[in-house]
């Protein structure tokens, strides 16, 4: 008699074992220090396009008393509020704690998501204006990744410019293919408007790497030569509202042009001109 070769179905649902736990379903990488990845979203999790929550793995188990902790950080939720799955934008460092692990994640494996959401990059925290400039640098473009597929962002501006600055080139690929992807998301373009994307003007640049356009955002704005690549007027407190998401110099540096601009920082608790947050570093 032969031996029955085993049935293994596939489908079954997996019992999560980890707390609030979420299946991770899909994953990118980008460069050997950036990648993304999508998860299963929990049915109850609500939250504003912009917003960031705690998500990580399981950390070692403790030497003697084998005991196990989450290992959790906060990440802008890239995807936008109205999306089935929830998608992240990572950096790997070698020897962090969660991200040295964190990049080695696969379809079919499960990750924490603790389903509270919070965060000043929403657009609650704005009061009305005519143009929203999304300022980022490295992976500080995930809240944006979601705020440029939120139909709000459109039906609130004119005019959205979405601007990146990154190290390197392949580091603008993540963002680039985002909103090249805008152009043809059938979707959005009935929802919105058809053409919606073309209230965006997107502004990428390196620092590090020869590219199109090469320099801090900071220092291209200082020296005006992005407003005149961008063909648009100096920022003013009348028309101009800001979001900021990037490593701390860089907050505090646009921070100090926006205010000396005449611009306010505001909070979801008195909404004013611009927002900021930093963008999580492991
Ligand atoms: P630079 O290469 O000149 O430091 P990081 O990967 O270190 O977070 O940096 C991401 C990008 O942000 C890099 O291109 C870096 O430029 C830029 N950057 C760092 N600090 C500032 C700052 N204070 N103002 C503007 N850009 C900055």
């Amino acid at each position: 008699m032969t031996e029955q070769t085993p049935v293994t179905d596939t489908k079954a649902v997996k019992v999560p074992t980890l707390p609030d736990a979420q299946t991770v379903t899909q994953v990118q990488h980008y460069t050997d220090r950036l990648f993304s990845f999508k998860c299963t979203r929990p049915a109850s999790l609500r939250f504003r396009s912009g917003e960031f929550v705690m998500i990580g793995l399981m950390g070692d188990p403790h030497p003697e008393t084998g005991k196990q902790k989450p290992l959790l950080r906060a990440y802008s939720i890239a995807s936008p509020s109205w999306d089935e799955e929830l998608e992240f934008y990572s950096i790997k460092v070698q020897d962090g704690p969660l991200t040295s692990k964190l990049q080695h994640i696969q379809p079919g494996d499960e990750i924490i998501l603790r389903p509270k959401p919070v965060g000043t990059l929403v657009h609650d925290a704005l009061i009305p204006g005519k143009r929203i400039w999304f300022f980022a640098t490295g992976t500080g473009f995930a809240p944006f990744a979601s705020l440029l597929r939120e139909p709000q962002t459109y039906e609130d501006y004119d005019e959205v410019i979405i601007t990146h600055t990154c190290r390197e080139a392949g580091e603008l690929t993540y963002g680039h293919d985002i909103i090249e992807s805008l152009k043809t998301d059938e979707l959005l373009n009935e929802v919105i408007g058809e053409g919606f994307w073309k209230k965006i003007k997107y502004y990428p640049t390196t620092t590090r790497e020869e590219s199109a356009k090469m320099g801090r955002i900071t220092d291209l704005i200082n020296s005006g030569e992005a407003y005149a690549d961008l063909g648009v007027e100096p920022l003013n407190p009348d028309n101009d509202r800001a979001m900021i998401c990037g490593n701390l110099a860089f907050n505090l540096e646009l921070k100090d042009m926006l205010e000396a601009a005449g611009l306010e920082e505001g909070a979801n608790s008195k909404p004013a001109q611009y927002v900021v947050e930093k963008a999580f570093l492991d």
